[in-house]
């Protein structure tokens, strides 16, 4: 059934939801699903902004027909050209043969190697800041490389002030019908798979993140709405969004808060970090979130990373080694450059207590700017009330240091 929405008097979401899918890039969790975001644009040419993953194919081409009403399909803007949003240009290309196409260099060779046969296509070949009119409509190209693959580009119609951002702005939880972030709670609802998918996608360029970010100040008077390649599109408050990926592209905590995450087998970890969640909270700093490493999808520490100020890294030694899952998670932060937090060390064994050296020593060599608190609590199997000054002072150094936190970005 034809599913569509207007963007604006011309321009019309004809992308498709998927709640089938398990994992995001088959690594990512997404128990809320996940939108494809196609638009098409009626000017006096006919334009689409990008196609959907194969799953959803057959839902955009009968939305694009219902659309087109008639209408051939002139032109194809290709912004990203990763299988979930490229998938689909062959089909395109079946049924309308005579579209002509528009990508940045890079994009054609990409489209090449995936195996899309664009040879026999008119290819506009676009570099930054070339322009275009399809009769109202003049769209400008803007380079985004690395954001979220190097030949990504985003297009900004000057007409309707719509930025095509590709999967910049983007966020996990399938649309449902709703369209705009003003439809919905998003700080409540939204924003935590907002950035989940950010920060598990793209953390690891912020830098580009920031780059893009700096030429989008530049138009800012020029874009009214945010059109990203999944999830919902922002016509109000834009600054509130645009602030959340100045945070996360500058490794800027979003708040003053505590990620408590533990590894541990028989629960005496678990019980340390439980009681060092109940010490903050007495101590009056209630922000403090505690993860089980072994259960909770590491694209979820990685996002709460993001977030918070401080992360405290509670690990029983395992075979003279960090905890493996733990170990996971320590990596996963080096692979996506998170930098700038204050960490903590809980550490356990029975006979050889290695993992608090071991993770100090991690994130000593693998990540920037980490501020590592002296205040270490060493549990030999389990921790009794002799522990208990120990913990108090790993709790007051947490508090104290929480004053020399800035989550401002300028
Ligand atoms: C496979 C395995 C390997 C272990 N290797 C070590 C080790 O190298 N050094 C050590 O001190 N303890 C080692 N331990 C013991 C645990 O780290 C220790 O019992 C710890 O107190 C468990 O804490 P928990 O109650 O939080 O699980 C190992 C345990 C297991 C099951
Ligand atoms: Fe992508
Ligand atoms: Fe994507």
């Amino acid at each position: 059934m034809v599913n569509v929405r207007k963007i604006t008097e011309d321009i019309t979401w004809v992308g498709a939801n998927d709640h089938r899918l398990n994992l995001f890039e088959n690594i990512h969790p997404i128990p809320q699903g996940v939108s494809y975001n196609s638009y098409l644009l009626l000017d006096e040419k006919t334009v689409l902004f990008d196609t959907v993953d194969w799953s959803a194919c057959r839902q955009m081409i009968e939305n694009i027909r219902h659309v087109l009403a008639g209408r051939p399909l002139d032109y194809l803007v290709i912004n990203h050209l990763e299988p979930d949003h490229a998938a689909c240009i062959e089909e395109i290309l079946l049924i309308w043969p005579e579209v002509e196409l528009f990508s940045t260099e890079k994009g054609f060779m990409l489209a090449k190697q995936f195996g899309f046969t664009v040879d026999k296509q008119v290819c506009h070949t676009v570099k930054e800041g070339d322009t275009f009119s399809f009769g109202k409509h003049t769209v400008t190209f803007i380079d985004a490389p690395m954001v979220h693959w190097p030949e990504a580009m985003v297009t900004l119609d000057l007409t309707d002030g719509v930025l095509f951002s590709a999967d910049a702005f983007g966020s996990f939880i399938a649309n449902d019908g709703k369209m705009f972030a003003d439809e919905v709670d998003f700080d409540r609802d939204y924003l935590d798979e907002a950035r989940r998918y950010l920060t598990n996608i793209v953390g690891k360029y912020g830098p580009h993140v920031q780059f893009l970010l700096g030429k989008a100040a530049k138009v800012l008077d020029k874009i009214k709405i945010i059109a990203p390649l999944h999830g919902l599109c922002w016509r109000k408050d834009l600054m509130y969004f645009i602030d959340k990926y100045d945070h996360w592209s500058k490794y800027v905590p979003e708040e003053k808060g505590v990620m408590i995450v533990y590894a541990s087998m028989y629960g005496n970890t678990e019980s340390a970090a439980q009681a060092l969640a109940g010490r903050l909270c007495e101590k009056g700093m209630t922000n403090v979130h505690v993860f089980d490493v072994s259960n909770t999808h590491v694209s979820y520490l990685i996002a709460n990373a993001f977030k918070y100020s401080h992360i405290v890294l509670a690990s029983v030694t395992y075979n003279l080694n960090i905890y493996p899952v733990m170990f996971d998670f320590l990596d996963e932060m080096r692979m996506l450059h998170v930098q700038n937090r204050t960490c903590a060390i809980i550490e356990n064994g029975s006979w050889a207590i290695k993992s608090g050296d071991l993770m100090q020593k991690f994130i000593e060599g693998n990540l920037k700017n980490m501020t590592i608190l002296n205040e270490r609590l060493t549990i030999a199997s389990s921790a009794g009330e002799e522990k208990d000054g120990e913990l108090d002072r790993l709790a007051q150094a947490i508090v104290d240091s929480m004053e020399e936190v800035s989550t401002d970005t300028h």
